[in-house]
This record gives C-alpha cells, structure tokens and sequence, in this order.
C-alpha cells in the first residue's frame, strides 16, 4: 500500500486548525470549545480553548456504554510475582470508581495533586484514572528514584494525598517503598494530609496512624457498597497529569500535560501511526513512572478502546529471555513498544531466540522502539527475529507522543536505519546552528520544533512559567528547543545523534548528570568533579564520575568509590546505575572554567576528538585517557 503520509502531513501543514478540528471528532466533549488554538492564552497559546471534557470518561466509561463492557482493558501480568489478572472495561470502571471515591473522601478534589509512587500494580492505572475521574491532577514517581528524588517532587507538587504500595519486587530482592515514602515525606516540606497504601503480599508495611490507610480496606468497602464517582467536567486545559523529568541540574523538571489535546494527539496517533485497531490488544514494555508508562500503558491504548498489557517484570531473568515472546503469544499482542535496551538484553541472553520457537506469535504485527537512539544491529536483529517491521519513534516525555516515526497506520515508508522517521503531523522539525540559522540538508545542528507545538505537548512547567521560557524557548526564539542534536535529509527523515545538554540516557531513562554531580560534589574528600555518560553495550549509556579529591583527604580511592556509589543510590535511586568512579588530578576546562564534558565523553567512547581550542591546558586530556586506561575499581 503507498503510504498517505505525505498527503496527510501536508494537509496538516496547510490547515492545522482543520487538521486538529477533525482529529478532535474522535473525542467525547462534555461542551464544545470556543477556540480551537487560542494564541492569546498562555505562554504559546492553548489548544481546545474553553471546551470541557473529562479523560477517564473517554478512556473507559464511554467504551463501557459502547459495546465493551466485557471486552479485556487492563491484562496485568507479572512473572515476578507469578501473577496475572484480566480487567474488563467494566470491572476496570468498578476499580477507578471506588477509588475515586475514597480519593474523594480523603478530601482530594478538582486541581489538587495526588503523587502515585507504585511499581507496576494495576492500582496504579486505577490511581491514575482515579485522579482524571475527578479533576485531580496526578504526579506519578517511577519506583526506582529513592527518597530524595521523590521528596523532591512531593515539594514541588504539593500533594492533598499520596498512593503508594509496601513494596515493589525486582529480581532477587524485595524493595520495601514504604520506608522511603516515609523518609521522602520527612524530608518534604509539602506534607501530604493522607496516603493510601496498597499492602503486597510479598511484603507488607507499618501504617502511620492518622495519616495512612490501607488500599484495601477502603476500596474494598466502597466497591462493596457499589460507589459511583460521576466523571467531573474539567477545561480542556485543565491539568491531566505532572510528570517530573530530569533537567540540566538536580531540580527536576515538571512537565505539565492538560486534558483535551492531550486525548486528541494520543486518540490520533494510536491508527495513524501505531496501526492498531480498537479492540487490539497493545503491549508498552516500560514503567508507568514514565511518560511512555503514562502514554502507551494507560491512556492511549485505553482512549482506542484496546486492550494494554501491565507487565511486572524484566525482559530477561523473570525467568528468562522468553519471556516476552510468551507475553506476546498468551495475550494476542498486536503490537510491543520497548526501549532498544530491553532487545539488547534479550538478545546477549538467547543471541539465536532459542526460546522464541514454541510461541505463537501470528497475531503479532510491529515492534515499535523509543526512548533511546535504536542502534540498527539491535533493529536488524529484531526484524530477522519476528520477521515483523521494527518501527524507531523519537519522542520526549514534553510531547508525550512521536514527534518523529514511521507511520504504520498512514502506510509505511522505506526504513532508514538510524532514522526515527519523518516529522508527524503537528510538528514541524527545524535543524538550527547555534546562531539560529537553518542548516543545509544533511548537516547536524540543534533539533527544533516551531511554535506552537501539537496539542497534548507541554504547555509549561509545573508552576514555572520562567524556567519553561529559559530552558525551551529563549534560545531558539519561536521555536521549542528539543535540546537533541540531529540532522535532516533529502526525504525529511530525522536523524537524532546526541542531547546538547547534559542529559544522559540509561537504558531508555532520562537521567541528569548535574543531578549526580551535585550528590557527589557533597562527599568530603571530593573537591571537584564531573558525571559523564559513556557508552554501555547493554544500557546505551551509563553514568562515570570524575573526581578530583581534596588535597588533605582521607580514606583510600576504594572506599571513596563505594561511598559515592552508596551515595547517589541513596540520593538519586538505583536507576541512575551509577557504579564508576575515575579519581584524576584536574579537569579539562576552558578558559572560560566550563568543564569540557563532550570531550572527556569522546575520549571516554573512544571516538575520534578534536583539542577544543579554548581549552586551559591540554596536557589535561592526556591525563584523562591515562586515567581511563587504568582497571575500574
Ligand atoms: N523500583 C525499584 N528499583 C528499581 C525499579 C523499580 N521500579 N526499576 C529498576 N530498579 C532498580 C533495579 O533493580 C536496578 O537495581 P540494581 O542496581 O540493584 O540491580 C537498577 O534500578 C537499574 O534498573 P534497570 O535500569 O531496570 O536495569 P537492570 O540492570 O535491572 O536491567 C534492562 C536492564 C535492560 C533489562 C532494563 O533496563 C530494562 O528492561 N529496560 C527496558 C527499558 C525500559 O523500560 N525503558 C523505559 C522507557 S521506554
Ligand atoms: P524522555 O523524555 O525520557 O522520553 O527522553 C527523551 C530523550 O531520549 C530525547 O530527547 C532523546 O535524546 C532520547 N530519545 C528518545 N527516543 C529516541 C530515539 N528514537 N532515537 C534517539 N534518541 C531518542
């Protein structure tokens, strides 16, 4: 079939309004909107301006009245813990109506904020349309930050109440989340009034009296009681969700989401450019502590009318490397959405798909990969192995959708490997120098978006106007500055190479290395120092700090690397895998004192690199490949 996307993105081009006007048809509004794109209100203008809807109406009580009561909606299966459990959309209903109800009862209304700090339960998908049910504004926290981070955002959030589970299960040991909530909370100074705790069965937890409740026992009571939450009319622009991203420091950043065209994008791309049909049954492999949890776990696929898998577990060792493969075949899975690293993992455990064979997977039509640069030895492996298309997405939890794919839906264009795909219809993707002039095809320069951006894409920060302005929009006036390095060709296929700033991507997470370099800069025998992220095999990235150590400390090199390492998982989580430190007697700088990270990155990467010609001293960088050189630990 020849692919429609030139004539769909060019009727987008022509007419936006148009464009998003029928778009928006596959949505349930509660009243109409008075302006499509209003220019005037906020920071670049809003989308569906005035019209009042709900989500959680559009992602489940409309497929309820529809026809799919009985049709599966949520399928949670979880190796780790062995369990599995199909909802209905009608049962799913019956869960986030409870819910809601309790939520209501702890207080919790229209605008407040409830942070959900779960791992992959179905109690967070019902806290989540819980939240959307009643206006309330979720933050969701991925369960592999520790204290500090959470702390972090319950400050900025200002949560009325808090949902959280006893424990979360990884291979090989049980993370107890309670006694970090505990101590995120005693470190806050947003102290949420109530918190609702799911007590697992792998571990319970204490509650505090007076302010923690069990999960349990107060949903269970209002299903009994068959409570109906009725789904409240918000703005269109009204907050759906915060979802905390790193930043250039240690401050995250909190990345608003409003409701109506966020429904619209999300509704529109799940055909167009995700080929699935309502019905289907759609599997994102991540977390819904991020935003392609937020997007391809929960609302999208459920805003279809499909049914999403909620898996608990790892690609590799919950039990093996099969274990997608029987994921795929036991539930129909249409189409997987995963981050590379999980087809590295997968493949360096079974390199021949060994355990691929007893599975039948003729239901299974596209693997979609996002969240890191798809290096095209994993595609081409991936493509062999399913002799399915293996579709590279580029994306930012700030759009919350592609901005860049090939477009299954619309009919799929030649595969470029390397390339994310061409721009989607809603963005317009401008390569710039620094200077802010356009670049020649095929030439690297700044990735952009024109303003404004497609609806559902952030509007602003959470309460910060000011940094949203200074981080995306001052540099590259009119445009939304992506901070990804990349190029464009002939045929308008992206090419992303690299983040212009210093955030690193480890194993598909987004991580700050200011943040790290802010915890490491903390211990005493550190008078210096610089987090780097280089290549890894398995994770695409992983963090290396460079230290320099003050002249008077103590301790031996080895026990100053295990604190460190203590250290940042303790500050900053597990999930930062932050496991190397490299001890050097001064960091390359410029003139101008500014660190010269890429450098230390290419040298570190072995990649060809030039002598900046600001550099201070360049005996410097000598010294840093000598360090290198020498055995970790
Ligand atoms: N709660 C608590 N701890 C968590 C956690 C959670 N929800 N998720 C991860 N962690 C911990 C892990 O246990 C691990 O701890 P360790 O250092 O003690 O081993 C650490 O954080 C790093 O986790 P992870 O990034 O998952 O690495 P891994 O080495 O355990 O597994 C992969 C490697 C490739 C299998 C894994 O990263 C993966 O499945 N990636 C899929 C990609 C993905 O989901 N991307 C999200 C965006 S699409
Ligand atoms: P996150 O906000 O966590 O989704 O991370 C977004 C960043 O991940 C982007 O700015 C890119 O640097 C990187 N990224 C995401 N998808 C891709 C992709 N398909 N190819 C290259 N980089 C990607």
């Amino acid at each position: 079939m020849e692919s429609r996307y030139r004539e769909v993105y060019r009727s987008w081009q022509d007419d936006p309004r148009a464009f998003w006007e029928e778009a928006a048809q596959e949505i349930d509004w509660f009243s109409p909107w008075e302006k499509l794109f209003d220019p005037e209100a906020g920071i670049y203008g809003r989308w569906f301006s005035g019209a009042t809807c709900n989500t959680c109406f559009n992602a489940v009580d409309r497929h309820v009245d529809g026809g799919r009561k009985d049709q599966p909606a949520l399928i949670y299966d979880s190796p780790i813990t062995g369990r599995k459990r199909t909802y209905t959309y009608g049962e799913l209903k019956t869960e986030v109506s409870a819910l809601a109800a309790v939520l209501q009862d702890l207080g919790v209304g229209r605008g407040d904020r409830v942070v959900i700090y779960m791992p992959m339960v179905p109690e967070a998908v019902f806290a989540m349309l819980a939240c959307a049910r009643i206006g309330a504004v979720h933050s969701v926290v991925f369960g592999g930050f520790a204290a500090r981070e959470l702390a972090a955002r319950i400050d900025d959030a200002a949560p009325k109440a808090i949902v959280s589970a006893s424990c979360g299960v990884e291979p090989g040991r049980i993370v107890a989340y309670k006694p970090l909530l505990d101590e995120a909370i005693r470190l806050s100074s947003a102290k949420p009034e109530n918190c609702l705790i799911l007590q697992r069965e792998e571990q319970g937890c204490e509650l505090v009296a007076g302010r923690d409740h069990d999960y349990a026992e107060l949903v269970g009571a209002a299903r009994r009681e068959a409570r109906k939450v009725p789904c409240v009319p918000v703005l269109a622009t009204e907050p759906l969700y915060i979802l905390y991203t790193s930043g250039t420091t240690g401050r995250p950043k909190g990345v608003v989401r409003d409701n109506g065209g966020h429904m619209v994008r999300l509704k529109w791309s799940m055909f167009n450019e995700f080929g699935i049909a309502p019905g289907e049954t759609f599997w994102a492999a991540s977390d819904v502590g991020w935003v392609v949890g937020h997007s391809y776990i929960v609302y999208a696929p459920l805003l279809h009318g499909c049914a999403t898998v909620l898996f608990e577990g790892k690609p590799v060792g919950t039990p093996d490397a099969g274990t997608f493969w029987r994921v795929i075949a036991e539930h129909g899975v249409a189409a997987l959405f995963t981050a590379p690293t999980a087809f590295r993992a997968i493949r360096t455990a079974d390199p021949d798909a060994s355990l691929l064979p007893p599975h039948d997977l003729s239901r299974f039509r596209t693997l979609f990969l996002a969240g890191e640069r798809a290096d095209p030895d994993t595609v081409k492996w991936a493509e062999r192995t399913l002799g399915v298309p293996v579709i590279d997405h580029w994306w930012q939890t700030e759009t919350g959708a592609p901005i860049s794919q090939n477009p299954v839906g619309l009919g799929m264009l030649p595969v470029k490997y390397g390339s994310p795909g061409v721009p989607m219809p809603g963005y317009d993707v401008q390569v710039l120098d620094d200077a802010g002039h356009q670049v020649e095809t095929g030439k690297l320069g700044n990735v952009v978006v024109r303003l404004p951006l497609a609806p559902g894409s952030l509007p602003t920060l959470w309460n910060d106007d000011r940094r949203f302005v200074e981080a995306y929009l001052r540099e590259f006036p009119g445009f939304y500055k992506t901070a990804d390095a990349g190029m464009i060709d002939e045929d308008s296929y992206l090419f992303i190479m690299a983040r212009t700033d210093d955030i690193i991507n480890v194993a598909g997470h987004r991580l700050s290395t200011g943040g790290m370099e802010e915890v490491v800069a903390e211990h005493p025998a550190v008078a210096e120092c610089a987090v780097i992220g280089v290549a890894d095999a398995l994770k695409g990235q992983v963090p290396c700090g460079f230290v320099v150590l003050q002249g008077k400390a103590s301790g031996d090199m080895a026990t100053i690397e295990k604190e460190l390492v203590a250290m940042v998982r303790e500050r900053i989580g597990p999930v930062a895998a932050f496991k190397r430190v490299v001890p050097v007697k001064r960091l390359p700088k410029t003139r101008s004192g500014k660190i010269l990270r890429a450098t230390m990155q290419k040298i570190a990467d072995h990649e060809e690199w030039t002598m900046p010609a600001t550099i201070d001293d360049p005996l410097i960088l000598e010294e840093i490949a000598e360090a290198l050189r020498k055995p970790a630990g």
